[in-house]
């Protein structure tokens, strides 16, 4: 049933002249052509015979006529369909149009009953129903449910649903499905004389096929529940593998804490008796919010001490929650069509940072939001891939689950609840996010009308901001502070850059919290928010005898990016004074930034070097004895600007120089500051275990404070590394010493790898650990080692996560993947041709790491596009792969 090559129309044109035959270029779906659904299907039932290598399932539909003339047009892919009744008799009257089920209806209304047979454990796209470690499980998002069977499978036809399964009861103990158990019971043995049982589910919730799920197996429970706001019972389970019950607490505190947090910051109330979440191994993505049912990636849920770190237990909260939210942000009120992606996952973003922040540190939560969408939103922004996050067309729409959909779908809504509650006084966006579940509960809603809700509930004037839904790419904002008299002027500019299909762009509202201070005394007299939403503005601040110190977009109030010409003065003045954690953060970074920029363009003068390094070290000497500061923040502070952040301030980066400079600062910094990291070091060390914020804390500084020794003290660093290693009691501390470890030639290398890879035999989620920590390292030898790891006896093709802990960890380290062998660009476009008949989703996924090629210099871009032609040049491609090789080519 798996055909990863899907052409579905004939070749416009895109053949080269002496290539085979030209491949066909799939249809682009456009935003523009929507229409309502022909035909409604208020209920479905399912029946399912399960096996893992054969499994047949008829569907039961109910239809009714949407619109006059039309016939019904049911979606499938990979599948055929064995038998097809209407109204109970065996119908003529249908037919194949490429993929879709054609049937010819009178009337308007029908029960259409269809047959279908599956062959899960060849299912390796793990799209539809696939066997993992001899469960079954599905993944219908976004168009997986037309793997199982014939369906108009979109998300604006939603359908009550019953799902029966049998099955042999030694195979699949376990049977789960959306909404509530309400029968179940033993069936005849099987043809192969096996006991066999059976299962009767009911959702009560109309939804839309991408939310439906089915899981069978051997699976274990962890319980607990939760008693709602209005007194609703609701049991909890987590499944898992017999064996991994142990490491779920934290997933089921976290999931209880979801629940309650909701009911508070957003008056959402759970809607079932029951909540069921099942971890999975073989997951394409992180987790999926099927309704009562979520499907979990096994690394967002299982956490213990032992084998995952604070990042870990942190990611494994973040995405608990986020699953959760989606009952209400994503299924009570999902997306009209998949150009609304944004509706449900940049909202839900929001609400789990919201979230996550509210659980642990506000100011160090959003720091990291903002690195990482800096590191991988900003980038999506700027290259052959930028798309608005509501997009205007897609070939395959697997493509468009990115960090601009999510992560900056996010920060456009945060930046409406800033607007709505700046100096308000009162939760006014809270009114705004009543006002859109109250209104659209129950049905397929669009952005639009989010908007639209928020402007109503909020009272905000939203006309020109909905350009942020609209256009892409990362605004870029000047600021110029002039001074006179007593009066303050700030001087705005903005410019959103061109992007693919954008020709001309509008200024669009940009809100910018900002401050003041004064020098003398450190203070400022209070933030203000102004909205750049023209070209330029200037805004006048009275009450300044002396000139400020401008303190702009605290809080990363929108996601731009900032040119205000700061001296390094200022810079260092903020970096010590600002009260917003988010700017004192920021005016380091910048310092930092600025420095190694100059220095990798060759910029820099002895004296500028020398001067710039001295200003960092004194700004990082300050953090490191800030006793005021509590260690998750400093060691937030203390990590430099990453290398993809850096290369994408060059309109062409030069890789090896960013790293040069990089770790070049880093270890000056390290000799200049040893003793303060040596006693950081010690004291961090010194701290028991627990998971409470500050031995968190803690730990963050102790593998910060390698990281820098690792780089202007090797031995002490090696000597150290190993000996926390030895001394670890949880994986944070074995973790951060092992990647130190990593990237030294020292012998403590070999010997703890191995020892980690033994210590962790039979542990997948760990063993994904070991091969990141090696192809993400600073070693010199990284692809050399990530060549000989490929040939490692645990790697494999079939499992993502390991997949993509070996080569994702490659592509995000810069000096080995542009090796300026071009060596790293073979082996990633190598694993593309070989991913991709296997598991079209995750072989795409690698194709933007060569797409950067514009933004690279000129040896390495011509190379990395020659990659990507080799790839275009394939005789099948699937099309996911396809879509993302011409846009980036393109
Ligand atoms: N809706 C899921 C989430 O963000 C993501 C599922 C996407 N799956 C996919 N195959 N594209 O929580
Ligand atoms: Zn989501």
């Amino acid at each position: 049933m798996d055909i990863a090559s899907r052409p579905s129309e004939p070749a416009e044109n895109t053949a080269v002249a002496n290539a085979a035959p030209p491949p066909a270029a799939p249809a682009v779906i456009r935003r523009e052509d929507y229409t309502p659904p022909a035909w409604l299907v208020p209920e479905v039932s399912l029946d399912f015979a399960l096996g893992v290598d054969g499994t047949r399932v008829v569907s039961d539909l109910l239809v009714r006529r949407n619109a006059p003339g039309q016939p019904l047009r049911l979606s499938g892919d990979g599948i055929a369909a064995r038998e097809v009744l209407v109204d109970g008799r065996p119908s003529n009257h249908w037919r194949m149009e490429g993929a879709d089920l054609v049937i010819d209806l009178e009337g308007d209304e029908h029960r259409v009953s269809i047959e279908t047979a599956l062959n899960p454990a060849a299912n390796s796209q793990l799209m539809g129903l696939y066997a993992s470690n001899g469960m079954l499980c599905t993944q219908c998002e976004a168009e997986g449910f037309r793997r199982i069977t014939f369906h108009p499978d979109r998300p604006d036809v939603l359908s009550v649903y019953r799902v029966r399964m049998a099955g042999p009861k030694a195979d699949f103990p376990i049977l789960l499905s959306n909404g509530n158990c309400v029968a179940s019971g033993e069936g005849p043995p099987n043809e192969n004389g096996e006991d066999t049982h059976w299962a009767e589910w009911h959702d009560p919730w109309p939804k839309p096929s991408y939310l439906f799920a089915l899981v069978a197996g051997d699976l274990v429970a962890t319980s607990d529940s939760f008693t709602t706001m209005n007194g609703r019972k609701v049991d909890l389970n987590i499944w898992v593998r017999p064996g991994d019950e142990s490491r779920t607490h934290h997933a089921m505190r976290s999931l209880i804490n979801s629940m309650k947090w909701d009911e508070e910051a957003f008056g959402r109330e759970y809607d079932l008796d029951l909540f069921n979440i099942v971890a999975v191994s073989d997951f394409n993505m992180g987790a999926m919010e099927n309704k009562g049912l979520n499907v979990f990636n096994t690394r967002y849920v299982l956490a213990d001490p032992e084998t995952a770190t604070d990042g870990d237990y942190d990611a494994v909260e973040g995405v608990i929650g986020h699953e959760y939210f989606h009952n209400w942000s994503g299924n009570r009120i999902t997306c009209r069509d998949w150009f609304q992606l944004s509706l449900k996952e940049g909202f839900t973003v929001l609400r789990d940072q919201m979230f996550s922040a509210a659980m642990g540190s506000e100011p160090v939560k959003r720091i990291e939001d903002v690195r990482v969408l800096r590191a991988a939103q900003f980038p999506e922004d700027s290259g052959p891939l930028a798309h608005p996050i509501r997009p205007d067309s897609y070939q395959e729409i697997s493509n468009f689950y990115t960090a601009t959909v999510y992560n900056k779908g996010a920060e456009v809504i945060r930046m409406m609840r800033s607007m709505a509650n700046f100096g308000a006084g009162a939760d006014r966006f809270r009114k705004g996010t009543d006002l859109y579940f109250d209104r659209h509960d129950g049905e397929a809603a669009t952005c639009e009308d989010f908007v639209k809700a928020i402007e109503d509930g909020a009272g905000l004037d939203l006309t020109r901001f909905r350009l942020w839904y609209s256009q892409a790419g990362t605004p870029r904002v000047t600021a110029r502070l002039a001074h006179e008299g007593d009066v303050a002027t700030l001087h705005l500019t903005q410019e959103v850059p061109l992007t693919p299909g954008q020709a001309s762009k509008q200024p669009m509202p940009i809100p910018l919290r900002l401050a003041l201070f004064d020098r003398a005394s450190g203070k400022h007299g209070g933030e203000q928010l102004v909205v750049l939403d023209q070209a330029e503005a200037s805004f006048t601040f009275p009450g300044h005898a002396e000139a400020p110190v401008l303190s702009l977009n605290r809080g990363f109030s929108a996601p731009v990016a900032i040119d205000a010409a700061t001296s390094q003065e200022d810079l260092v003045f903020l970096a010590a004074h600002d009260d917003d954690p988010f700017a004192r953060y920021e005016a380091l970074q910048s310092l930092i930034v600025r420095h190694l920029v100059a220095a990798a363009a060759e910029e820099l003068s002895d004296d500028e070097r020398f001067t710039g390094r001295h200003a960092i070290a004194s700004a990082i000497a300050a953090v490191l004895d800030d006793t005021a500061l509590d260690d998750l923040m400093r060691g937030e502070l203390l990590i430099l600007p990453g290398e993809g952040y850096l290369a994408e301030q060059f309109a062409q980066a030069d890789p090896t120089a960013i790293r040069r400079e990089r770790e070049g600062l880093k270890g000056w910094l390290a000799q200049a500051l040893l003793a303060r990291f040596t006693a950081l070091h010690d004291r961090a060390s010194a701290v028991p275990f627990s998971l409470e914020a500050a031995a968190r804390g803690a730990r963050k500084v102790k593998t910060q404070a390698l990281v820098y020794l690792a780089a202007g003290a090797p031995e002490e660093a090696a000597r150290r590394a190993a000996a926390q290693y030895d001394a670890a009691d949880n994986m944070t501390d074995r973790q951060g010493a092992l990647m130190t470890l990593c990237g030294l030639d020292t012998p403590g290398r070999a010997e703890k790898l191995a020892d980690f890879h033994a210590r962790y035999a039979g542990n997948a989620l760990v063993i994904d650990k070991w091969f990141s920590l090696q192809a993400g390292s600073l070693h010199g030898d990284a692809l050399a080692h990530v060549k000989a790891l490929a040939d490692h006896p645990d790697f494999t093709l079939g499992n993502p996560n390991r997949v993509r802990s070996l080569y994702m960890a490659f592509a995000a380290n810069p000096a080995a993947f542009h090796d300026p062998s071009g060596e790293g660009y073979r082996i990633i476009a190598d694993l593309i041709l070989a991913l991709d008949p296997i598991n079209a989703q995750t072989a795409a996924r690698f194709v933007p790491s060569l797409g950067r090629w514009r933004r690279i210099e000129p040896a390495r871009a011509a190379m990395m596009r020659a990659e990507l032609e080799r790839i275009a040049a394939a005789p099948s491609l699937s099309r996911d792969t396809f879509e993302q090789v011409t846009r980036s080519l393109g």
